[in-house]
C-alpha cells in the first residue's frame, strides 16, 4: 500500500473510532436529532432554533448564507448543546455563488471535465466563505425532455458526459479533503430517475425498467461514488410505484449493497411526508417508516422523523441499529469535513467575492459553453472594422439578470455584465451601436417597439437579436408544455428578416428550444443559454471573433416537440426510418396508403431527424476528419483496441474541436442504442494543423446490464465512429472474438 493509501486508512479509521465514541454517548433523542434538517431561513436564526440546537435536536440547517449568525449557530451547536455537535449547513450552489456560471446545461456544452471542475471550485469556494459546508449539487439526472424545466440544471441527454462532468463537479466541490479550506461537500441528485418524468412534468411520474436504470440513469450516479461524493439527495417522483424517498431498492440495495456507498442520504425537500400524498402511506408515521427503512438518513425540511421516530424505535417499527448506521454515516462527514476541530467560518481567510479569477473561470466556462448552431456563408464572426452600425435588438441583450438562469439563490445580479454593455466596450466608437430591446420581456405579446427596432435594423450593417427565455421559464416547477421562442418573438425576427440585413440571433435559454420557425430566417444562430455573471464579454467576443465558438450540444433539439423524447442513443427499432422510406404529410394520399408495407418510424409531419444533433457545434473554421482506423480487427475480452482518426483544421484561425468518440454493439442479447459516447476530447489546433487523435476502448468499456440483469460485454462486431458530433461519418468496426 502506499503512504498516501496508508495515510488514508488510518484518517478513515480515526474517524470510524470517533463516530463510534460519540455514537455511544449520545441519546435515541439527539440521535434522531442529527436526522433532521430545518429550514432557517426566515427571521434570526439563532433565535428561532436557539432552544432546538441546545437539545441537540438539528442535524442540520438549510437556507442561512449569513456568515456571523451561522457561526453563532455552530458556536450554540458546540458550546451550549450536550455533546458539541456541529451543524451541516446547507444551501443550493448550483451554477456558482456570488459568481454565476453557466447554468449546468451549458457548462454541459463546454465537454470540458476540467473548466467544469475549476467552476465548482470557485463556487464552493465563495460558499465556504460564506459559512456554508454543503451543496445539494450536482444534479445529474439524464435529461431527455427539454419541456421538463430542470433540463437547465442537468448536464443533458448522455450517460457519459453527464457522469465525467458530475464526477468533475464533485472533485471541484470536495477538492483532495472535505476538511481543507474552501471545500463543501457535494451531493448527487436526485437518486433516481428524476429526468424521466412523464411528459416533462416536474415531480411526475416515471416508469423505468430495471436495464434502462442501470444502462442510463443510475450509471452517473456510480460515478459520483466513484469520484467520492458524500451525500445523495432522493427524487420527488414515483419510480416504478415506489416513490424515490421510501425506494430500498435504490438506497439500499443497489446505492449501499452494490456500490458499496459510505455517504449519507437526505430526502428532497419535505419529500418524506410527501409519501402519503403519493398513496405509498397513510401519514406522516409509516412516512418515517418507509422513508427510514428504506435508507433515508436525513430529512430535509419535513417533521415526520422529528415527530415520529422516537415512537418508533419505542414501537419496534424501526430498529435503533438503523437509526445508529443513519447517524453515524452523518457523523462521519461532519468529520471527515474537519467541523468538530473547525467549526467557524473567517470570512477573511478566503479570498473576495467574484475576484479576477473567479470571473474569469467564469467568463471561459461561458465562452466555452456556446454553441455556433449554424453561420450561413460565414455571417458570423462580425468584422468591427468592416462595419459601420449594428443594431442590438430584444428583451434579452440587456437583462442582468435573467442572463444569470434559474437557481441563483446567492447570485449577485449587480456582477453581470450584459451582452449589451460587453459589446459596447469591446467596439468603443469604432461600430454605432443601436439598441432597441423592442419586447419587455421573452413572453411580451403587446410590442410597441417592434417599428423602432425594424428602423434601427434598416439603418445598420447587421442584426444582433439576442432572443430566448427570461430565467423564470425553467429551473424547477418550470415546465413548459411548448418550448418555441415565447411570445412575439418570432414575429419579430420575421420583421427584422424583412429588412434584407445580415441577422444574427443569440439565443439565452434555460433548455433546448424548438427553432423550426426561425432557423431559416436568421444567418447565424449562437446558443448562449444562460451564459451567468461573464456571459456578455463571452458573446461579445464571440460574435467580433475574438474568440472561436467551441460549445457542442449536451442535447438533442427536436424540431417540434412532438419529437420528444428524441435523442442520440435511441434504439433501431424493427422500422428504423431512412431517408428513402419516409413520407411527408403532403404526400400521403399519392404514396401512402392504408397499409404498413414499407413504413417506419417517423411522424408525418416533421422530420425524423432533429433540428440539431447531439455533440453539434460549428467553429468559424472548418474541421475535416479522415481516416478512422482501428489498431486491430478483433480483440478478445479483457483486451483493448485503439480507435484513431486524422483532424485538419482546414481554416487560417486557430481554433478548438471537441472530438467525439461513438460505438455501437450491433448484436446482443438485449438490443442497445445506435451510438453511444464512448470517449471525447477537446483539442486545439493551430491553422492548417492536422493532427492524429486516438481512443483506447476497452472491452469493459463495451459492458451493459443484459438480460439477466448482470453486466456483460457480449462479443461480436462493433461500430465506432470518430467525429465532430453524433453524426459523424468517419466509421469503422472491429470484433470482440468469441473466448476459445
Ligand atoms: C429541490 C432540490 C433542492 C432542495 C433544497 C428542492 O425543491 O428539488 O433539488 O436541493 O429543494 O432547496
Amino acid at each position: 500500500m502506499s503512504a498516501s493509501a496508508t495515510e488514508m486508512l488510518d484518517k478513515r479509521q480515526a474517524i470510524a473510532r470517533r463516530v463510534q465514541a460519540l455514537l455511544d454517548s449520545m441519546t435515541l433523542v439527539e440521535k434522531i436529532g442529527q436526522m433532521s434538517q430545518v429550514e432557517a431561513g426566515h427571521g434570526y436564526a439563532p433565535d428561532i432554533l436557539g432552544n432546538r440546537l441546545r437539545a441537540g435536536l438539528v442535524g442540520s440547517v438549510i437556507n442561512v448564507v449569513d456568515v456571523e449568525v451561522l457561526n453563532e449557530l455552530q458556536r450554540i451547536a458546540m458550546k451550549e448543546s450536550r455533546l458539541g455537535i456541529p451543524l451541516l449547513i446547507g444551501r443550493d450552489v448550483i451554477h456558482g455563488f456570488k459568481t454565476v456560471l453557466p447554468i449546468p446545461l451549458g457548462q454541459a456544452a463546454t465537454w470540458n471535465p476540467d473548466l467544469v471542475e475549476q467552476g465548482a471550485r470557485v463556487a464552493a469556494r465563495e460558499a465556504a466563505k460564506s459559512g456554508v459546508n454543503w451543496t445539494f449539487a450536482p444534479m445529474i439526472d439524464i435529461s431527455r425532455d427539454a419541456r421538463w424545466g430542470r433540463i437547465a440544471e442537468s448536464y443533458g441527454e448522455c450517460v457519459l458526459l453527464t457522469s465525467e462532468l458530475g464526477a468533475a463537479t464533485v472533485r471541484g466541490f470536495q477538492g483532495h479533503d472535505l476538511a481543507e479550506s474552501g471545500s463543501i461537500a457535494a451531493c448527487a441528485k436526485h437518486f433516481a430517475g428524476y429526468g424521466a418524468v412523464e411528459s416533462g412534468r416536474d415531480y411526475a411520474t416515471t416508469n423505468i425498467p430495471d436495464t434502462k436504470l442501470r444502462n442510463v440513469y443510475f450509471r452517473p450516479f456510480h460515478a459520483a461514488v466513484d469520484a467520492g461524493v458524500s451525500t445523495f439527495m432522493t427524487s420527488f417522483s414515483d419510480l416504478n410505484g415506489i416513490p424515490a424517498t421510501g425506494n430500498s431498492y435504490i438506497l439500499d440495495d443497489v446505492l449501499r449493497g452494490e456500490w458499496a456507498f459510505e455517504g449519507f442520504v437526505v430526502s428532497d425537500w419535505d419529500s418524506v411526508r410527501q409519501l402519503s400524498i403519493h398513496g405509498l402511506t397513510e401519514n406522516d408515521r409509516e412516512s418515517a417508516i418507509e422513508a427510514c427503512n428504506a435508507g433515508v438518513d436525513m430529512e430535509m425540511a419535513g417533521d415526520a422523523y422529528s415527530n415520529h421516530l422516537l415512537g418508533l424505535v419505542e414501537d419496534g417499527e424501526v430498529s435503533e441499529e438503523s437509526i445508529d448506521i443513519a447517524v453515524s454515516r452523518i457523523l462521519r462527514v461532519k468529520f471527515e469535513l474537519g467541523l468538530f476541530d473547525n467549526p467557524y467560518t473567517d470570512p477573511g481567510a478566503f479570498p473576495e467575492y467574484a475576484n479576477e479569477a473567479a470571473l474569469e473561470v467564469a467568463r471561459e466556462a461561458a465562452e466555452q459553453s456556446v454553441v455556433l448552431l449554424k453561420n450561413d456563408h460565414g455571417a458570423l464572426p462580425l468584422a468591427a472594422t468592416e462595419l459601420a452600425s449594428v443594431a442590438i435588438v430584444g428583451p434579452l441583450a440587456d437583462a442582468g439578470y435573467e442572463q444569470l438562469g434559474t437557481w441563483i439563490f446567492d447570485g449577485d445580479e449587480k456582477l453581470s455584465v450584459t451582452p449589451l454593455a460587453a459589446i459596447q466596450t469591446l467596439v468603443g466608437d469604432e461600430v454605432k451601436l443601436r439598441y432597441v430591446r423592442a419586447m419587455e420581456n421573452s413572453r411580451s405579446r403587446v410590442n410597441p417597439e417592434f417599428d423602432a427596432a425594424v428602423d434601427a435594423a434598416r439603418a445598420s450593417d447587421a442584426v444582433l437579436l439576442f432572443l430566448g427565455e427570461e430565467s423564470i421559464l425553467s429551473g424547477e416547477a418550470h415546465s413548459r408544455a411548448d418550448i418555441g421562442l415565447p411570445g412575439d418573438q418570432v414575429e419579430l425576427v420575421r420583421r427584422i428578416r424583412a429588412t434584407g440585413k445580415p441577422v444574427i440571433a443569440v439565443i439565452l435559454a434555460g433548455r433546448p428550444l424548438t427553432l423550426s420557425d426561425i432557423v431559416d430566417e436568421v444567418d447565424s444562430i449562437l446558443y448562449a443559454w444562460h451564459p451567468g455573471t461573464m456571459g456578455g464579454p463571452a458573446i461579445a467576443d464571440l460574435v467580433f471573433g475574438h474568440a472561436v465558438p467551441s460549445g457542442k450540444l449536451p442535447a438533442t433539439f427536436p424540431r417540434v416537440v412532438g419529437q420528444i423524447p428524441i435523442y442520440y442513443s435511441q434504439k433501431n427499432g424493427g422500422k428504423p426510418p431512412t431517408k428513402d422510406n419516409v413520407v411527408h404529410i403532403d404526400e400521403i394520399d399519392t404514396f401512402a396508403p392504408q397499409t404498413s408495407l414499407g413504413m417506419s418510424a417517423f411522424h408525418l409531419d416533421t422530420c425524423f431527424t432533429p433540428l440539431f444533433p447531439f455533440g453539434h457545434g460549428l467553429s468559424y473554421t472548418w474541421f475535416g476528419y479522415e481516416n478512422i482506423r482501428v489498431s486491430a480487427d478483433e480483440i478478445a475480452l479483457g483486451e483493448t483496441v485503439t480507435v484513431s482518426v486524422d483532424i485538419c483544421n482546414h481554416g487560417d484561425i486557430e481554433a478548438e474541436e471537441v472530438v467525439q468518440l461513438y460505438t455501437r454493439d450491433l448484436v446482443a442479447s438485449l438490443t442497445r442504442p445506435v451510438k453511444e459516447l464512448k470517449g471525447f476530447r477537446r483539442i486545439r489546433l493551430a491553422a492548417r494543423e492536422t493532427r492524429t487523435i486516438s481512443f483506447e476502448i476497452h472491452t469493459d468499456d463495451l459492458a451493459f446490464y443484459g438480460r439477466q440483469g448482470h453486466r456483460v460485454v457480449e462479443p461480436g462486431l462493433f461500430h465506432a465512429w470518430v467525429g465532430g458530433s453524433s453524426d459523424a461519418e468517419q466509421r469503422t468496426e472491429f470484433r470482440i472474438a468469441q473466448p476459445n
